[in-house]
């Protein structure tokens, strides 16, 4: 399936390319992924960790589970996937996760639909700000006095509007969409998908909720395979 995929890119002139990637694009960086095995659903209940109420019940208890998959993706570094993906220097790319690892790669062009690690939001006043180092204390306070929370979005949550606007149009505009390492079972992120007109690659191990409206499937890591696709781009 990836020489055919790379067959039909070949040679013809992409003018607008979306990659839409999910955790799997991070798997083979070491951050786990939510879903199958090893998953962190698999070992921890969203309901308690991601939610509006579980942080109303309990921030510290949120806050420390956060710190914890921070910790993780400090200490991680971007993969050949995500390196593959900062050399197709006019690309989007439209993103579930919240790790950073496409702009430390390199990117420049990223919708962030799931929001970020490492911005945090005052449940007060609701300004956001950057917070890259680790908290002494959990849970973090706002100079207001409010409690901090991770500026992402959780289950029962809007996505951002910017984002989730601009993510449509950009899919529904795209020639090429790269689909990447996502199960493809959260909405609204995923429904963006059926917007896409043009040709669409998804490269994923397992099938995924996705993959029978793909063009072209290609079951292989992240890692391996994307930087084949983008080689095939540039
Ligand atoms: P999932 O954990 O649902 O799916 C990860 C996908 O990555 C699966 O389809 C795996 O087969 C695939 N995968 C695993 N290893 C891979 C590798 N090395 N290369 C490529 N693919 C690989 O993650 P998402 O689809 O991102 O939402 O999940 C969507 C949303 O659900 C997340 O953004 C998060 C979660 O709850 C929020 O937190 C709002």
């Amino acid at each position: 399936m990836l020489e055919a995929a790379l067959e039909a890119i070949r040679g013809r002139r992409w003018e607008r390319i979306v990659v839409f990637t999910g955790a799997g694009v991070s798997a083979d960086s070491g951050i786990p992924t939510f879903r199958g095995a090893g998953g962190l659903w698999r070992n921890f209940r969203s309901e308690d960790l991601a939610t509006p109420q579980a942080f109303s019940r309990d921030p510290a208890l949120v806050w420390e589970w956060y710190e914890w998959r921070r910790g993780l993706v400090r200490a991680a570094e971007p993969n050949a996937a995500h390196r593959a993906i900062a050399k197709l220097e006019r690309a989007v790319v439209v993103t579930q996760n919240v790790d950073g690892l496409h702009a430390r790669a390199g990117s420049r062009d990223i919708i962030e639909l799931h929001g970020s690690l490492f911005r945090v939001r005052c449940t007060r006043e609701h300004t956001t700000g950057e917070a890259l180092e680790p908290f002494g204390d959990v849970p973090p306070r706002c100079e207001c006095g409010a409690l901090l929370r991770p500026d992402v979005v959780w289950f029962g949550e809007m996505l951002p509007a910017a984002a989730l606007d601009r993510a449509a149009q950009e899919i529904a505009g795209a020639d090429l969409l790269l689909i990447v390492g996502t199960s493809g079972v959260v909405q609204p992120a995923a429904g963006l998908v059926s917007l896409h007109r043009g040709l669409s690659i998804e490269i994923n191990p397992e099938a995924s909720a996705l993959t029978s409206n793909c063009d072209f499937a290609i079951a292989a890591k992240a890692a391996d395979a994307v930087p084949r696709i983008v080689e095939g781009l540039l």
